[in-house]
């Protein structure tokens, strides 16, 4: 620390208003591990620790003196140090607003607009849109829409959260409704209002139907909540910013130095004083965001001794406009850089803007608002990063930069191509500090382009982007100057300086743009075994990119030379737009609830869901938010680096050298015999002993006094293998080496003789990729040792109570009846919490009981991806037999899938792929094998669907092929070949009350298919670059367990002596709103409000031997079971209602009490008219009914980059009578989103050697706020009882993710249209998901036939498909 100064080691900060100082603060401690572990404020969450999710957002806000003013601005807590917010102040999502107190503004809106299912991000979304409010008290739609960027939800599709907050917006209609005079949602309102309180009664109930109701139809209304019941947004009403930090400047300007025990914190306020720092170390850190060094610390174990804060030093943070241009203090955020740009844009003249224009459209691209608002320029330029995305602007920008050091001065670099010298290297030197950045104006005659290619359009990192900028001679069209940089294409950044220098003089005209395409070429070469793949997409990238430069300038000289220049026709005009911002919008339409129904009746109506509030307020509490025990431990996972290998041995010395780390655990600490686990098949080790199966295989587990402390020591265990042959990484090794476990069949008819008397057969194969399920919560659990017997008290983030408890208890060697398992809520499941939770919750308590102290594991999310597995990529392998009208004779298929290392559910994953496969079409001669493969990839599991998405987009390629063949429309085939009631499946099951017909027909009305169709063939006949296309695909879907045993289920109804009611059943609560079906159904049956009715937790101690939350079957099983309850409940009362007919429920409790009655009741229910289903004979009948849909997409395509947009959506969804409407939507647009990520963007990257690549958000995507269908239309069919299950009520957490692949077939569609036009056939395999790498691909083109293909010699790919 530097003397002579007013320094300070105590951090001071204010946290929701009040004062926080600690003299003891360790600098390599994140805000997020501060405010949750130190502060225990648990409703900031972690998601991913590397800024992609936004689930840890918060706001922080300082005192700008300058201005007199308070910055308000958002931050991903997970990557900001707590050092850093010295002198700030921080608001959490429990600073706005309680359920205590007073929810805000925010909070009730998205939690009564249903925008929150599991809740994990709910108080990340909210603390974004504070900040925005805060800023903004009337923000715009797209203003929202920017702060919302770096912000994901896995359960939403994200409609109804913008929707709760448009009221908020200028963009919101007056009195909630569309805003037209004649609005059918007002109506509708008006509607459902007249409804209450009738008769007073609510329909009998038997057998899970409500007599009377079946047929009948009531109104259809759009009102799942009611925006006027909204209180208004106060801005006055706001946190008051800490007068202390107003009035005090010290924190400011004071030195700050903290010292931890690894690493010191310095917060230099001088120029002078950081020099000497970096003369000092000149390998120290500067740190203005973290979102660099935070990520290598935290995923590369990485340690710099010596961090860097340079945010107070005056020069670093200037703006100064001079007479060439800008330029930038090298600290200054992304997002001071963005208002400054705009400024600029709006006040100068255009030419003089245009690499500021450039600048501010690829920032709207950059990462996410809270990223923008961290991150600094500096930052960006100086991690050198080959894919960053302003260095390709500033190096064709010629952008000049100035460096400082204490000893060698000054020096002003340009960026040009001797910049960078190496993978993220530069010519600054160790002991210099970048100082300043200047970016220069353009000139009348110069244009500049910047663009940037990713895999999602927002917050996500660049596979290519470039900066491309010429300059022409004066009054000419012939190039002076061409500066070209391009990202993603080598090591660094670079110039593409052959071309620049050839095209030097000529003319801007189509023989430069072939002479460039080829130059371009030779310049950016990459290697078949380039890091990152998509070789040969990168490389057609670059040239289509300058393409698009060309027209572009092309379009701007034809104005200036129109006898020179062609202006662009339309067809190339579109291949030069720029991403529009389309507002998104939709309706969604229900059934309201019969005119006779009880207001207090809940059944039907769009009750929220029953933990929102407490979601929106980050009082939810979640396994890791559970208090700490007073002697708990922290658990990391030590993990498998191989995919098939001896152990040699196993070293923990280090780790257990390392102070507060209190065990180490593996196979040595069990007997043989138990350590052995696996849901169906005990085929797993618990941990590996001596061979491991796949990388990310449990090895051990250390426990520690903190979780930085256990992660640090599982980091230092060694471990030493000896690779084992083969190791089978993809389906195709399996075949190669038949490995698989049991193949299933189901053959119906003689489906040689149906090829024989088939006028055509086709035959084709298709890869599906699997997908990661993404869950925001990642794996948590918690065991807790009773203290006696040996018990164990197991506090799960798992779908499967009882299966946990089985687990545990066998591992532990003690009865069931010893182990408890407890589930309060999951963040998010979708089946990856089903049976996986065993491979960590089964450790910890190994842990727990050998120490006899509580062990808590929260697993980081790059463990978590490369432990728990996901969805199974299948590859279908097809022939089908059809009459000349496009009537199926025959068919036969082979579905493959990759299981991973161990069998877990893929047998039934398997078979569900077999029983649904036929999705809505008859054929009388089928047969179709499954195969699940065994491979050296971890064990891949249940998710959302359970293989039967896989399998139904592979009918679909095959019916779209038929069509294809016979020049019909698809929708013909489709048609002529669907089921009605009365069909039987290829399982013998009747179909009963098949409704596919009618979700069809309604849906091609509401989506004016027809009408549309026409205009998509109108729209792609004038365009060449831009393609457009629609595709209506149907849905069938069977809802029972295979195994008839599963289909049971429990429940336990207690009322108090005050006449609430705690309700208790087997099911988990993981955002699908099962709880809050759960409330609603047990308040019809007893005929109370549902505020009298609460839902603790799940607990095998309550209902045992439940059956896993899964198949979607949990509202109709456990539905049946509360009602059950609830009935008995209500018989044991009818005496005391017949005594005291005018009394009251509490009334009629106490004087059951008195009388000595019990009031708690058990229910069960198994399902009738079932039996399973055996595929060894072919005999059962799995399903107790089906559902049904259809969906009409439509989506425009970019053909020269791959990327596509949805611009509409429309679904009509069979679900009976709903439940609750609110919930079922959201299930309906959550499960399609979902499909839309597996079939169009989620991609799964491996090794060859079997390792993940892609990891966390920043390198797998999920869907985004940008990825919604601008329009999404969303019906539940009306009339459809369905008299199997719960009030007539049908299961919807699966069902909808299958029709995304209309998405799928909407780009395939529009890919052909594109490959017609280039006298390419329009007939090609295209496999899922439909990326924009793929999808560019097979848009060829003149081109694509430059690049050559990428051939291996001898050298590994990056990736290979699994
Ligand atoms: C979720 C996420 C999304 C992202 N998305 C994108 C994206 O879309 N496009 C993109 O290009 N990048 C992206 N990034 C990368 C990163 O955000 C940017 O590179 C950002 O500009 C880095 O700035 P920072 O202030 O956070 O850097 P820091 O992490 O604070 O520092 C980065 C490096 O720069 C050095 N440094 C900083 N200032 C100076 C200086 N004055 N003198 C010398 N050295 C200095 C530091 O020593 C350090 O090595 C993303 C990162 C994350 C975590
Ligand atoms: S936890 Fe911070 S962004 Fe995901
Ligand atoms: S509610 Fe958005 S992730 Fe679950």
């Amino acid at each position: 620390m530097p003397e002579n100064l007013v320094t300070s080691s105590t951090l001071v900060f204010f946290v929701n208003g009040k004062k926080v100082e600690d003299s003891d603060v360790d600098p390599e401690v994140t805000l997020l591990t501060y405010l949750r572990s130190k502060l225990r404020l648990c409703g900031t969450k972690l998601g991913c620790g590397e800024g992609g999710c936004g689930a840890c957002t918060v706001m922080l806000s300082r005192y700008d003196r300058r201005r007199d003013q308070v910055i308000h601005y958002s931050v991903n807590a997970c990557l900001a140090p707590v050092a850093a917010v010295h002198g700030l102040a921080v608001t959490t999502v429990e600073g706005i607003g309680s359920t205590q107190t007073r929810l805000h503004a925010v909070q009730e809106r998205i939690a009564r607009a249903h925008g929150s299912q599991c809740g994990f991000r709910t108080p990340g979304i909210v603390m974004s849109m504070y900040t925005l409010l805060r800023n903004h008290p009337r923000p715009s739609m797209d203003q929202l829409d920017q702060y919302f960027t770096g912000t994901l939800c896995r359960c939403t599709r994200y409609r109804p959260i913008l929707e709760g907050f448009r009221g908020l917006t200028t963009d919101a209609p007056a009195g909630g409704g569309c805003g037209k005079k004649d609005c059918c949602k007002l109506k509708a309102k008006d509607s459902a209002e007249t409804n209450g309180l009738l008769n007073g009664t609510t329909s009998k109930v038997q057998n899970g139907e409500t007599e009377g109701q079946l047929g009948e139809v009531s109104d259809v209304t759009h009102v799942l909540y009611d925006a006027e019941d909204f209180q208004p947004y106060d801005p006055s009403q706001e946190l008051i910013f800490p007068p202390e930090l107003k009035v005090q400047t010290e924190w400011e300007t004071q030195y700050v130095e903290f010292r931890g025990p690894r690493v010191t914190y310095h917060r230099p306020t001088t120029l002078a004083e950081l020099l000497k720092l970096k003369t000092e170390h000149p390998q120290a850190r500067i740190i203005v965001g973290n979102t660099e060094v935070g990520v290598e610390v935290k995923f590369k174990n990485q340690i710099y001794p010596v961090l860097i804060n340079p945010t107070n030093i005056p020069e670093l943070i200037e703006v100064t406009v001079t007479e060439t241009g800008v330029k930038f203090g090298s600290s200054v955020t992304l997002s001071t850089i963005e208002d400054t740009l705009r400024h600029q844009v709006d006040t100068l003249p255009e030419y003089q803007t245009r690499v500021f224009s450039a600048i501010l459209e690829m920032l709207r691209w950059f990462a996410g608002k809270q990223i923008r608002n961290a991150a600094a320029i500096g930052g960006n330029i100086m991690t050198s990063s080959p894919i960053s995305d302003l260095n390709p602007l500033l190096m064709a920008a010629g952008a000049v930069l100035t460096v400082r050091s204490a000893e060698g001065g000054v020096r002003e670099i340009e960026m040009d191509e001797n910049f960078f010298t190496g993978y993220r290297r530069n010519v600054v030197r160790p002991e210099e500090v970048l100082e300043a950045v200047h970016v220069p104006y353009t000139h009348e005659n110069e244009y500049f382009v910047g663009y940037k290619q990713a895999r999602r359009r927002d917050d996500d990192i660049a596979i290519v982007n470039a900066g491309m900028r010429v300059a022409f001679r004066p009054d000419s069209i012939a190039v002076e100057r061409l500066r070209l940089a391009f990202g993603g294409m080598a090591p660094t950044t670079v110039m593409a300086l052959s071309t620049m220098k050839e095209l030097e003089g000529r003319c801007w005209d189509s023989s430069l743009m072939e002479a460039g395409t080829s130059l371009l070429l030779q310049d950016l070469p990459l290697s078949a075994s380039a890091p990152g793949g998509m070789v040969e997409y990168r490389r057609a990238l670059t040239i289509s990119l300058f393409f698009k430069f060309y027209l572009s300038v092309r379009g701007r000289l034809s104005e200036q030379f129109p006898s020179l220049v062609h202006p662009l026709t339309k067809a190339e005009q579109t291949a030069t737009q720029v991403h529009r911002y389309i507002p998104p919008q939709g309706t969604q339409l229900f059934q309201s609830v019969p005119p006779g129904q009880h207001s207090l009746d809940p059944i039907g109506r769009p009750i929220t869901h029953a933990s929102a509030f407490k979601h929106a307020t980050g009082e939810a509490v979640y396994v890791d938010d559970m208090p700490r025990f007073e002697n708990e431990l922290q658990a990391a996972p030590v993990l498998s680096t191989r995919a098939h290998a001896k152990i040699l041995s196993i070293d923990e010395k280090e780790a257990l050298g390392i102070e507060g780390v209190e065990g180490f655990f593996c196979w040595k600490d069990l007997p043989e015999e138990r350590n052995k686990v696996g849901p169906i098949a005990a085929d797993e080790e618990l941990f590996a002993s001596k061979k491991v199966v796949c990388v990310g295989q449990l090895i051990g587990l250390v426990v520690a006094k903190d979780r930085a402390t256990a992660q640090r020591a599982a980091r230092v265990v060694r471990i030493q293998y000896e690779d084992i042959k083969p190791c089978i990484i993809t389906i195709q090794d399996a075949i190669k080496e038949q490995s698989w476990w049991t193949p299933l069949t189901i053959t119906k008819g003689d489906v040689e003789a149906g090829f024989r008397s088939s006028e055509h057969v086709l035959e084709g194969e298709m890869h599906v990729g699997g997908q990661e399920h993404f869950y925001l919560e990642t794996h948590a659990h918690l065991a807790v040792p009773k203290g006696e017997d040996g018990g164990m008290e197991v506090y799960s983030a798992t779908q499967n109570a009882a299966g946990t408890q089985r687990h545990v208890a066998a591992v532990l060697g003690v009865p069931l009846n010893l182990v408890t398992c407890r589930v309060k809520r999951l963040g998010g499941a979708f089946g990856g919490k089903e049976t996986r939770n065993i491979m960590l919750s089964v450790p910890i308590s190994v842990a727990a009981a050998a120490l006899k102290r509580p062990v808590r594991i929260s697993l980081d999310r790059d463990e978590d991806m490369q432990m728990t597995g996901g969805r199974h990529p299948f590859l279908g392998r097809w022939k089908i037999g059809f009459t000349k009208e496009g009537v199926f004779k025959a068919i036969k298929i082979d579905l493959y899938s990759n299981g991973g290392c161990s069998l877990d559910l893929s047998g039934a994953v398997m078979g569900y792929a077999l029983l649904n496969h036929d999705n809505v079409y008859r054929c009388e001669n089928r047969h179709i094998t499954g195969y699940p493969c065994k491979t050296n990839l971890p064990s891949n599991t249940a998710f959302r669907a359970f293989g039967s998405p896989q399998a139904i987009i592979v009918t679909e390629y095959m019916v779209s092929r038929v069509a294809e063949f016979l020049n019909m429309d698809p929708d013909e085939v489709r048609l002529k070949n669907m089921y009605v009631s009365g069909d039987v499946t290829h399982y013998k099951q009747t179909l009963e009350r098949c409704t596919v017909r009618r979700c069809w027909d309604e849906v091609v009305s509401q989506a004016d298919y027809h009408m549309r169709k026409e205009m998509v063939q109108q729209f792609n006949s004038s365009n060449k670059y831009t393609k457009r296309g629609i595709a209506a695909l149907p849905l069938k879907f069977g809802l029972g367990f295979i195994e008839l045993f599963l289909n049971q289920a429990g429940a336990l109804v207690m009322v108090y002596t005050d006449g609430s009611v705690l309700l208790s059943h087997g099911g988990t609560e993981m955002g699908q709103g099962l709880h809050t079906k759960m409330i609603q159904v047990a308040s019809r049956v007893l005929k109370i409000p549902v505020t009298r009715i609460y839902i603790d937790e799940t607990s095998t101690d309550k209902v045992p031997n439940t059956t896993s939350t899964a198949a979607s079957l949990s509202s109709d099983l456990y539905g049946m079971a509360v009602l059950n309850a609830c009935t008995i409940i209500m018989q044991r009362l009818e005496p005391y209602i017949a005594s005291n007919p005018k009394g009251e429920w509490d009334d009629w409790v106490t004087a059951a009490y008195f009388d000595r009655v019990s009031l708690s009741a058990t229910g069960f229910y198994k399902t009738p008219g079932i039996s399973g289903y055996n595929f060894e004979t072919n005999e059962g009948r799995p399903f107790n009914y089906f559902c049904f849909g259809a969906a009409v997409t439509e989506v425009e395509v970019d053909c020269l980059t791959g990327d596509h947009s949805v611009l509409r959506t429309d679904i009509v969804m069979d679900v009976g009578d709903s439940l609750n409407p609110a919930v079922d939507i959201g299930q309906v647009e959550g499960a399609f989103m979902q499909g839309l990520g597996l079939y169009t963007l989620e991609e799964l990257r491996y090794s060859p050697e079997g390792v993940l690549l892609t990891r966390g958000p920043g390198t797998y995507k999920i869907p985004g706020f940008q990825n919604i269908p601008r329009e999404f239309n969303v019906s539940l069919l009306r009339g459809a009882p369905n008299p199997r299950a719960v009030f007539s009520s049908k299961a919807t957490g699966e069902p909808p993710l299958l029709l995304a692949t209309s998405v799928f077939y909407a780009i395939k569609q529009a890919v052909a249209s594109a490959r017609a036009d280039q006298g390419f056939s329009p007939v090609f395999r295209l496999d899922s998901p439909a990326t924009a790498e793929r999808i560019r691909m097979a848009c060829q083109d003149s081109l694509t036939q430059k690049i050559e293909p990428a051939v291996l010699n001898n050298e590994k790919p990056w990736s290979v498909t699994v």
